[in-house]
Parts: structure tokens; C-alpha cells; sequence
């Protein structure tokens, strides 16, 4: 019983807030009772605030923290915003109307942006036969994906056999192994993620295996030119010292 009360006391108290409140929020999507309202990136989204005790009073809208300026006309008891469009820094805002002369009359929206992970279409990757083999996917979503695969020719990589290991976070996953060889690794590679709302999206690589580069001599090249710097400075000095005993 004592666990049921504090969320009933808790929609006690947004009844209350949402009653004394006189500024409403009507929007072009659904708002849940958490006050989220859902979108898709691009979309466009239109707020409508309105204050119905008092037609001319004026309205600020916020987004976040900061004010937003309005037009004279946009201002006076309903005002009106869209916001087109969607993109992804918008997810999380939180729009807010409130009566300019009382702050505590106000009402908001929090955006949640959904967007599937951007992944699509091939690249061609070039490797140096022995250097790090590394493939990474962004997959970065919102909702976040529920899995991530990586296929090699076609097959679920086996990790054993190749050498890999497999990485995944929130926003990249990566396919490593210490060493690249032509023989072991060069073939198509493919990532896929999937989730409910998303259904799968991945991307193909194809990877090609070149053979090892000379590695330039940098080493002696930079004595080389210590010593060149060097003689030089030293004739520099002694051409400015007879300079200096010409003027004496
Ligand atoms: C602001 O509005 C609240 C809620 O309607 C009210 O209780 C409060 O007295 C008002 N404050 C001022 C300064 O008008
Ligand atoms: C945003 O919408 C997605 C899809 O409906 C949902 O899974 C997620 O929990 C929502 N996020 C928030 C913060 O409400
Ligand atoms: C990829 O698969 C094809 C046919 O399934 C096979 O002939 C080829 O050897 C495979 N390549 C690698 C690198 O495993």
C-alpha cells in the first residue's frame, strides 16, 4: 500500500498543477501524460499555447532556457510555434509557455526524436597487409537498436577463426583484429543492426588487402638536416661577425 501511494500522490499533484495552470499546449502530434511528445527527424511540429482567462495577455515560449523572440501579433493570448525542421538536437527539448507577467502559469513539451541509426550502402576499404584491421558502424538510434550483427561473406563472423573482436556501445560498433592478411580478411563485410521500431539497417564493406608499404626513412633524414641547419647557422655567424668588424 505504502508503494502505491507515491505515484497516486504524484498524478495528484499534476491534476493540480495542470488545473491551476490557466496556459494550455495544443500540439500537431500526440503528447503523452509525461507531457513527451513523439516525432520523426524532418518532420515539422507545431505548438499552439493558449491562455483562455485572458485574451490580450502576453505569452513567452522557451526553448529549454532560452526565450524565444516572437512577432507583436504571435504574442497575445494563443501563440504560435513550429518547428521544422525535426532535427537531432532537437530531441530532449522541452518547449515551455508561460504568461510573461507570472512564470508559474505556464505549461511544456519535451520532444523525443526518433531516428534510425544511420547506416546504408557500401565503402570500399583499403588495408595494409599487417597493419590493424578495424571496420566501424555508427549506431547511434532512438530508440537505441536492440542488436548489432557483423557478417563476413555472408556468415556471421567468426571470431576465432579471424581473429576479431567485436565492440559495441551505445553509438559505434567495431570489428578489430591485430593484424591485417590478404588471405584471412580481404572479402566483404557487412553490419546490421535491428530493432522494433527500426526494422534492420546495415552497410557493406568491401575490404582490400595491399601489400605492406616502405616505410620512409625519416629517421636519418631529419640528421641529415640537423647537420645542414647547422652549417648553415655556423656561416651565418661568422659572415655576421665580419660584417660587424667592416663597421667598427
Ligand atoms: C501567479 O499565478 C499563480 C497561479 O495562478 C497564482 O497563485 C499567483 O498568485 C500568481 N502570482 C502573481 C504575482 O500574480
Ligand atoms: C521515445 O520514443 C520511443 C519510441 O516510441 C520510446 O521507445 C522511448 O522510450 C521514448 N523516449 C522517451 C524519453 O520517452
Ligand atoms: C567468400 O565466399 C566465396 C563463396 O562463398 C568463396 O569462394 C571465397 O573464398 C570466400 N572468401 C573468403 C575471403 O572467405
Amino acid at each position: 500500500m505504502k508503494l502505491m501511494s507515491i505515484p497516486l500522490l504524484f498524478n495528484l499533484l499534476l491534476l493540480y498543477t495542470t488545473r491551476t495552470s490557466g496556459v494550455k499546449i495544443d500540439a500537431s502530434h500526440a503528447v503523452n501524460a509525461q507531457g513527451i511528445l513523439e516525432t520523426n527527424l524532418e518532420e515539422t511540429v507545431s505548438l499552439v499555447c493558449k491562455y483562455e482567462e485572458e485574451a490580450d495577455e502576453e505569452l513567452v515560449w522557451k526553448r529549454n532556457d532560452a526565450l524565444i523572440s516572437l512577432k507583436e501579433e504571435n504574442k497575445k493570448g494563443l501563440s504560435k510555434l513550429c518547428i521544422t525542421p525535426i532535427g537531432y538536437d532537437d530531441n530532449e527539448v522541452t518547449f515551455t509557455c508561460q504568461l510573461g507577467k507570472n512564470s508559474t502559469v505556464t505549461a511544456s513539451v519535451t520532444l523525443n526524436v526518433t531516428y534510425p541509426p544511420p547506416l546504408s550502402g557500401s565503402e570500399d576499404v583499403s588495408m595494409e597487409e599487417g597493419s590493424v584491421f578495424a571496420l566501424q558502424c555508427d549506431i547511434g538510434a532512438n530508440p537505441p537498436v536492440t542488436s548489432v550483427a557483423w557478417k563476413m561473406n555472408g556468415t556471421v563472423v567468426d571470431v576465432l577463426a579471424g581473429g576479431f573482436t567485436i565492440s559495441t556501445g551505445a553509438f559505434t560498433s567495431r570489428l578489430t583484429a591485430d593484424s591485417t592478411e590478404k588471405n584471412l580478411h580481404e572479402t566483404t563485410y557487412e553490419c546490421s543492426t535491428s530493432s522494433p521500431k527500426h526494422g534492420i539497417h546495415s552497410k557493406v564493406f568491401h575490404v582490400t588487402v595491399t601489400a605492406e608499404t616502405m616505410k620512409f626513412p625519416l629517421l636519418p633524414m631529419i640528421a641529415g638536416l640537423v647537420v645542414v641547419g647547422f652549417t648553415m647557422l655556423l656561416a651565418i655567424i661568422s659572415r655576421w661577425k665580419k660584417i660587424r668588424q667592416c663597421c667598427k
